[in-house]
């Protein structure tokens, strides 16, 4: 099967096929595409957009999905990960979609399977269909990336959102500046600044950035505040300019972004949940399809 753990697993073809069925799907319309298929969801941390995205998308193309509860499950009885998946694959699923702190688990349980598996998310590794529903958003935008600037700002060293999406804005052309402070910037070869209004004037698209304190080894502010202090997304700082706001959710209001710029149309944050249903009905029909 084929399986989606990386973004570097679909080529730039692949993604434009994905993002042609996309399209189609965004009027919301069910289908019977995958009649007949059987999707799992097993998520073993905490979700709201992902998890019901991948159900709602699954039901669109009019597949069956099981949502396991991990609490109820017999992990808690100590099953290990990997027989609770080859059991799990045992009942002739087409797609496991995936969610799990550790990273690198969604490409490990792929060797274990016969169906394809989705990673929703692996530890601060990757969460590839955020990155394919950003990308998506932005080139509703822009038609093109090639030219474009794009600034990621916050906790970049803990994001897989990060990671996602900085390897598929750069693969179609787009620069990439990292902004943050000192502690939550990776090794990269990537510009970095620690100054927001700078990046901003360079940039025609911002991803703000959740602090995923839950990830942090040791404090990395005093307070969330003190983050905000310098890396908030406020009107102050976006004054009338030309430029997109995304984040990937959830949203630390007011902290991450101001109560009044998630109100501003240049925002799209509803519109990244609005496409990634359509883009995860994509993802689905295609690897299940080849
Ligand atoms: N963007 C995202 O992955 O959100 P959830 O954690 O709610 O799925």
């Amino acid at each position: 099967s084929k399986h989606l753990t990386h973004t570097k697993d679909l080529s730039k073809n692949e993604i434009v096929t994905i993002f042609k069925y996309a399209k189609e799907f965004l009027d919301e319309k069910k289908r019977d595409d995958l009649r007949g298929k059987l999707i799992i969801n097993i998520f073993f941390e905490n979700s709201t957009r992902t998890r019901s995205s991948f159900e709602i998308a699954a039901k669109r193309l009019s597949a069956d999905v099981v949502n396991l509860d991990v609490n109820r499950s017999s992990t808690a009885k100590g099953e290990t990960l990997f027989d609770t998946a080859a059991n799990l694959d045992a009942m002739g699923p087409d797609t496991i979609i995936v969610r799990h702190n550790r990273s690198g688990v969604p490409k490990i349980l792929s060797k274990y399977v016969k169906c394809s598996i989705i990673n929703a998310g692996d530890g601060a590794h990757q969460h590839p269909t955020q990155g394919l529903l950003d990308l998506f958003t932005l080139l509703q935008k822009f038609k093109t990336l090639e030219g474009k600037t794009i600034a990621i700002v916050g906790d970049i060293r803990n994001s897989r959102v990060a990671n996602s999406d900085i390897e598929l804005f750069t693969r179609f052309g787009a620069n990439v500046i990292l902004v943050g402070p000192p502690q939550f910037l990776p090794k990269t070869t990537l510009p970095t600044t620690y100054n927001l209004k700078e990046a901003i004037n360079h940039s025609d698209a911002i991803i703000s950035l959740r602090t995923q304190t839950e990830r942090h080894k040791t404090p990395t502010f005093a307070s969330l505040k003190d983050y905000a202090e310098n890396f908030k997304i406020t009107k102050e700082v976006i004054k009338d300019k030309d430029i997109l706001i995304m984040h990937p959710g959830p949203v630390h209001r007011n902290i991450d972004i101001d109560d009044e710029v998630l109100e501003d149309e240049r925002c799209l944050v509803l519109n990244q949940v609005k496409n990634g249903v359509a883009v995860r009905m994509g993802i689905l029909k295609f690897l299940i399809e080849n």
